[in-house]
């Protein structure tokens, strides 16, 4: 089958479009035919991340498809079903923080740029059928993510404000949707005024830019949440533009992991500061059932064919997207 691989040098150099043996189903396993592939910003991790003597890795971590073959004990699919992968391995029921032994599909494991996957049958759910299969392909990483991040850890709710900063990536393009479908008040931040005209025509209520001066942008205005990815680059004003008491959620750190913190500001300001990471296969199955529910699909900003996706990771480094970036695999 056809697969993009990375291999010895670290980073785009390691990477290639490749022909590789077709996976083996195991007990408990399903091999999913992928039609489609979508990028998330942890590609760009894995290229870095993933070790030089560690052997060929099948990159991506999102992806949908057609049940292919269904391995010995598995049941509840058949042949032909049409499923979205949930990338979460081993972390099965809602929980404070991952179990031991946790893992994002996509390293270690084979992930899902590639004609065919086989994975554990319980991280497989039903295609929902408002979804394109390129919509199917990007959402569930990212859809997870913002799901956990927004409902399970920050308890958002109707008539709150919630700020999502850095609002040209996938994640947080579900997040608007996400947080306006649960009655919520949505303010972003992106450093591109094509993008914030973009998140006002998807709902947001207000959009500044990430460089300008907030406070002066939002005259009075704080917020119950913010849902931080950015990390260096904002986080410092998404603090001070939080309401006593309110809560910070921070799931990402593209720009930057380390920030300064001042003690006495926050413990006065009774703030709550929480991590998240992506969430479990039970959230994942609640998360597609609030999205079927509120219609909600995700952005795509482009489709590259499989044998391209250097080309849209690229883009995806260069952080011009808004939305997801989907890989098409098969018609
Ligand atoms: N913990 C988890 O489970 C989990 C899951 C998913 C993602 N993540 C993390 O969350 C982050 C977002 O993921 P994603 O896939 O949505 O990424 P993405 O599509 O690459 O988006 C990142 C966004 O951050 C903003 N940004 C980046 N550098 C910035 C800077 N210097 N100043 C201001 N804004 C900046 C940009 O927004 P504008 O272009 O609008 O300015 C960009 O579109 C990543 O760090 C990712 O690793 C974590």
């Amino acid at each position: 089958m056809k697969a993009i691989v990375h291999e010895g040098q670290p980073g785009f150099s390691g990477l290639k479009f490749a022909e590789i043996p077709s996976p083996a189903v195991k007990p408990g396993t399903v091999k999913v035919r992928l039609k489609t592939a979508g990028l998330n910003h942890r590609d760009l991790f894995t290229l870095v991340r993933h070790k030089a003597d560690a052997g060929p890795l099948v990159i991506g971590s999102d992806g949908a498809g057609i049940v292919e073959e269904i391995g010995e004990g598995v049941s509840g699919f058949q042949k032909g079903d049409e499923v979205v992968i949930i990338p979460s391995l081993g972390w099965r029921k809602k929980s404070a923080a991952p179990p031991e032994g946790f893992e994002i599909l996509g390293l270690p494991d084979d992930g899902t740029f590639a004609e065919e996957i086989v994975v554990p049958a319980e991280n497989l759910a039903p295609k929902p059928h408002h979804l394109s299969w390129e919509q199917a392909g990007v959402v569930m990483l990212g859809a997870l993510t913002a799901y956990r991040a927004l409902v399970t850890r920050a308890h958002v709710a109707a008539g709150q404000t919630v700020l999502i900063p850095g609002v040209g990536g996938g994640v947080a393009t579900l997040l608007i949707q996400m947080a306006k479908a649960l009655g919520a008040k949505v303010i972003v931040t992106s450093r591109s005024s094509d993008k914030r005209e973009k998140a006002l025509a998807l709902g947001a209520d207000r959009a500044i830019d990430s460089n300008g001066d907030w406070q002066e942008a939002l005259p009075g205005e704080k917020v119950d949440v913010v849902i931080e990815s950015v990390g260096a680059a904002t986080f410092e004003k998404s603090l001070s533009l939080l309401k006593p008491g309110g809560i910070i959620v921070v799931f990402g750190a593209s720009a930057g992991d380390v920030v300064p913190l001042n003690l006495r500001n926050f413990f006065y300001g009774q703030y709550t500061l929480i991590g998240s990471t992506m969430g479990s296969i039970e959230e994942a199955h609640e998360c597609l059932r609030f999205m079927e529910e509120h219609r909600i699909a995700p952005v795509i900003d482009s489709v590259f064919p499989l044998r391209e996706a250097e080309a849209a990771l690229r883009k995806l480094e260069r952080g011009e997207q808004f939305g997801k970036i989907a890989l098409k695999i098969a018609d």
